[in-house]
């Protein structure tokens, strides 16, 4: 009985187009695809696929479907970067990086003698940068979706209005964020219940948030940074110490700019400029790694070149990255396959992990991020990554209005020289300024080789997420893993300073630690590495191949 059931299912979902994944295949799309980190969220956008919407229509939708039920990081109030490909091959950056404010100055979380302010740049308000979120959904929606802002809102809103059902890892996660939620009263009430934790099956609701996104649908990003939310903002901000002000949220515009486009063994990797670092630092080590012979993966050879590649493109990501509007950014001189070439020959050369410097290319940025990705029927992708950059952000949640803030402000180097959240080591090209967006890790990466889309992919994981990334790409088209595969394989992490090489616990033979620890890598486990939300287009069939990482909680759906 069981096997007749299971076979008619399979037999409407092969009619459907689509075919259910297995705990380690990819889910089989026709059309259309979308992967996100909560599986409503990946449910709204394929209702828009469905409803005749483009990938991002899809996208946006996802976005906003986020913000409702994964507030620890889909969000209002943050920021982060789309890429959009579309089927013509014309490709595009909306840049939605949260800004400081106009009274942000270079030391503002230092005391008087020059040391850093404890947790001034990750709790409280004066953490947050001026929001970008909806600025930039927005207007990718504006520019290059069908549907409108009023459609691809209304899955959002309808979670928000009746609810949704408080997952185990929902509830886990408001548990595990209980001490800085309750330091704010609107997060207090609303995702702690003063006290009363949600559990799992319990019907989690936002009326205000509802209510903020219905504004949002009526009049459009206006109505998020002029008006009665931006009033809210900037009420809460001053309440309790912060910067943000409504003259800052009504200047704040996302930007469209040209992405970063490198090359890997015959593939195009599209991907994402300053003010992020993903692109550069995924480009220079893709440059390094081209003509190496890197061995099976994750064998010794393997580690032992990528984690070098890792550390050499870390290292000149705390010297030279920042936000390139304020500040000039070597990119091509980083992305060269000329300067790749004499790294490599000093990695050739050195012993590993060897002490080293950042480059001199001159001529001769925990999982609390979030992605997705999503394919539509006619070839267009979607790759977002964005983020309140810890979970939950800064803890404030705007009274009235029913969203986190961020703390993005500390991605910018606080004091230039000392470590951050992510113990990353920035220097003074991304050092604090009124306006500037502060450098970011994110890595939305789409690839594709003779003009047509193969990969879209990204992830979560503040310093490691570029390191992640790069280890999907090297998965797919180096040892020709499928994306559920590519995904799911065990990874590491180097990012220069501080110098140890991170392996995730399960995932190494034995042996392998042993030559690597033999070979002087100062090795420590933790527990994951990112989660990546990716899709592969096969390039025969034109299949899509959608694979949510089993590191987290999401889900790949398609039609
Ligand atoms: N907030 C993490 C990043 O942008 O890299």
């Amino acid at each position: 009985m069981r096997y007749r059931r299971s076979t008619f299912v399979l037999l409407l979902c092969v009619l459907a187009g689509v075919l259910p994944g297995r705990a380690l295949t990819p889910v089989a799309a026709r059309r259309g695809m979308v992967v996100s980190s909560e599986p409503l969220a990946s449910d709204a956008g394929l209702e828009i696929l469905r409803a005749g919407g483009n990938a991002v229509d899809a996208a946006v939708a996802t976005g906003f479907a986020l913000a409702v039920t994964y507030p620890f990081a889909g969000n209002l109030g943050g920021g982060g970067f789309m890429l959009i490909r579309r089927a013509n091959g014309e490709s595009i950056v909306v840049d939605y990086r949260e800004e400081a404010p106009g009274a942000a100055s270079r030391d503002m979380y230092l005391d008087a003698q020059g040391n850093l302010l404890p947790h001034a740049s990750t709790v409280g308000a004066l953490a947050a940068g001026v929001p970008g979120t909806v600025a930039g959904l927005a207007l990718a929606e504006q520019k290059y979706g069908k549907l409108g802002l009023a459609r691809v809102l209304a899955p959002a809103i309808r979670l928000a209005s009746r609810g949704f059902p408080v997952s185990y890892y929902f509830a886990e996660s408001l548990r595990e964020h209980r001490e800085l939620l309750a330091q704010f009263d609107a997060s207090r009430r609303i995702f702690l219940r003063n006290g009363r934790l949600y559990e799992p099956g319990e019907t989690f609701r936002q009326p205000q948030l509802a209510r903020t996104l219905a504004a949002i649908a009526r009049r459009g990003p206006r109505a998020f940074y002029r008006g009665r939310i931006a009033a809210a903002i900037a009420a809460i901000e001053k309440k309790y110490h912060g910067l943000i002000t409504r003259k800052d949220l009504a200047q704040y515009q996302a930007k469209l700019r040209a992405p970063l486009v490198g090359h890997f063994r015959g593939y195009e990797i599209v991907s994402v400029p300053p003010p992020s670092s993903g692109g550069v630092v995924l480009v220079e080590m893709l440059n390094i790694l081209e003509p190496l012979e890197l061995g099976p993966p994750n064998s010794y050879q393997s580690i032992h070149l990528i984690t070098e590649a890792m550390r050499h493109a870390y290292a000149d990501r705390a010297v030279y990255l920042g936000d390139a509007d304020f500040v000039s950014v070597p990119v091509a001189r980083l992305t060269s396959p000329e300067y790749a070439a004499t790294l490599r020959e000093e990695i050739i050369k050195a012993k590993p992990d060897a002490p080293l410097q950042p480059g001199q290319p001159a001529a001769g940025e925990s999982s609390n991020t979030t992605h997705f990705s999503v394919v539509d029927a006619d070839g267009n992708a979607v790759s977002n990554t964005y983020t309140l950059n810890g979970g939950y952000g800064c803890g404030i949640t705007v009274e009235g209005a029913g969203f986190l803030l961020n703390n993005e402000m500390d991605d910018f180097a606080s004091k230039p020289g000392a470590p951050n959240m992510f113990g990353l080591v920035q220097g003074e090209a991304n050092a604090i300024a009124p306006r500037k967006r502060p450098l970011s890790s994110m890595t939305p990466t789409i690839v594709t080789r003779d003009g047509k889309l193969r990969l879209a992919v990204g992830s979560p994981g503040g310093g490691t997420i570029i390191n992640t990334v790069l280890q999907v790409i090297l998965g797919v088209l180096v040892y020709n893993m499928d994306i559920r595969m590519a995904v799911a394989a065990p990874r590491f992490h180097d990012q220069w300073q501080p110098d140890k090489l991170e392996l995730e616990r399960w995932g190494f033979s034995a042996d392998t630690i042993e030559k690597l620890r033999a070979a002087g890598y100062p090795l420590e486990y933790v527990g994951g590495l990112g989660e990546v939300e990716a899709i592969a287009v096969d390039p025969q069939s034109d299949w899509r191949f959608g694979a949510a990482d089993p590191r987290g909680d999401g889900k790949a759906v398609g039609y």
